[in-house]
């Protein structure tokens, strides 16, 4: 089902969903049609075009287990849904937030910015921490409003016990909001099952889609205490009655969704998540922690090497990050790239990020360029 669809140029090896993904063919050709279609008739088809979206939100709404696509907002990206979050929920001065130290900037700058509204933006070391979620926990207190976690950290890797964090969270009255983008299309995600208030992802990364499309959930009993932050005219229960003066807010997840929609991404997301439906995510996420086991087994074999991932049971995801002793890490990367190896500099090491198709050959092929490139960087 999957073997055509990554017809990646021989001799690259992508090891770097955790970063950009490559699109899958059915993605490519979705946004070929769609490109043939605007060149010759322009927009001629529309009303399929909003059926493509209708069916991206069902989709994702699919995917995480929403009750219904009308919980699925598109946003541009994880930055801005988190953002959603940040400016439309109702703080008061001395509220704060908990969230892990080192988290990508998008769900680390957004609380900060937060300061002049007198909201307090508390971090955790979860690197340091022998446990993570207890650690966070800890932090909180009775002003805490939000814990703020990504699913899985984009640096170590790290995979967050999302169910323990959700049960404390729900029990102490604050809000779980869940920087999704390095779990969706890699893991199972069950939003429903676990309580999760809020989740954003952008389709880039383990959902092989294009930059710029991203999914927003808001528990829908949530949904009219965000206060909105964006308006336009796509954002209104009558959208499309451009002649009616008075409005309010989509009654949907549509509320936050401003303006016109990125068709072109939504035909390649639409084409991406299918894919990955199709496969199933019991199948996807077995497939990724083979292949993720089958890296550090051969990490493991280099000599003086070391996993900076965490690979107790049930904390590795679908990135691991290794180094060398003796050898300089941004060296080792930076050669690796021009060697065709795609992957990422993280956490004082490489960081690799097999997806489900990666076949054990290039992860072999990969492997060789490192052992060979880390006798330039340092290694004797
Ligand atoms: C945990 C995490 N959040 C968010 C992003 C990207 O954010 P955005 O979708 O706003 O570009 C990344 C990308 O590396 C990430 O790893």
């Amino acid at each position: 089902m999957w073997h055509d669809q990554f017809p990646l140029r021989p001799g690259l090896v992508h090891l770097n969903h955790a970063g950009v993904s490559p699109w899958p063919r059915c993605a490519h050709d979705a946004v070929v049609e769609f490109a043939a279609q605007n060149l010759a008739q322009g927009s001629l088809d529309y009303p399929h075009w909003v059926q493509t979206e209708t069916h991206l939100r069902e989709a994702l709404a699919r995917l995480i287990n929403a009750a219904s696509p009308d919980d699925i907002a598109l946003v541009k990206s994880t930055s801005e849904a988190l953002s959603f979050v940040a400016y439309g929920y109702p703080w008061r001065p001395g509220d704060n937030v908990v969230y892990p130290l080192h988290e990508f900037p998008s769900n680390r700058v957004v609380w900060e910015s937060l300061a002049h509204r007198g909201v307090a933006a508390r971090t955790v070391d979860i690197r340091q921490a022998a446990d993570a979620e207890g650690a966070l926990l800890e932090a909180c207190d009775g002003d805490t409003r939000i814990l703020a976690v990504s699913a899985v950290q984009y640096a170590d890797g790290f995979r967050m016990d999302l169910p323990r964090l959700a049960e404390a969270c729900r029990r102490r009255r604050i809000l779980l909001c869940v920087d999704a983008i390095q779990q969706l299309g890699a893991l199972p995600l069950d939003v429903r099952d676990l309580g999760v208030d809020f989740l954003a992802a952008d389709g880039h990364k383990w959902l092989l889609g294009p930059e710029g499309l991203g999914v927003f959930y808001c528990r829908p009993e949530l949904r009219e205490r965000l206060e909105l932050t964006q308006f336009g005219w796509h954002m209104v229960e009558d959208m499309g009655d451009f002649d009616r003066a008075d409005w309010r807010p989509a009654s949907t997840a549509r509320r936050f969704e401003c303006g016109s929609p990125n068709m072109t991404a939504v035909h390649a997301l639409a084409a991406s998540v299918d894919l990955i439906l199709a496969i199933g995510l019991a199948t996807i996420s077995d497939r990724i922690s083979r292949n993720v086991n089958y890296l550090i087994e051969k990490i493991n074999k280099i000599k003086g090497s070391f996993i900076v991932t965490r690979t107790q049971p049930g904390r590795l995801a679908g990135i691991v990050t290794f180094g060398v002793d003796g050898v300089d890490a941004p060296c080792l990367y930076r050669r690796l790239m021009t060697a065709e190896v795609l992957c990422a500099q993280r956490a004082g090491g490489v960081r690799l990020s097999p997806h489900f198709y990666t076949p054990e050959s290039a992860m072999d092929e990969a492997m060789e360029r490192v052992v060979r490139l880390s006798r330039d960087c340092g290694a004797g």
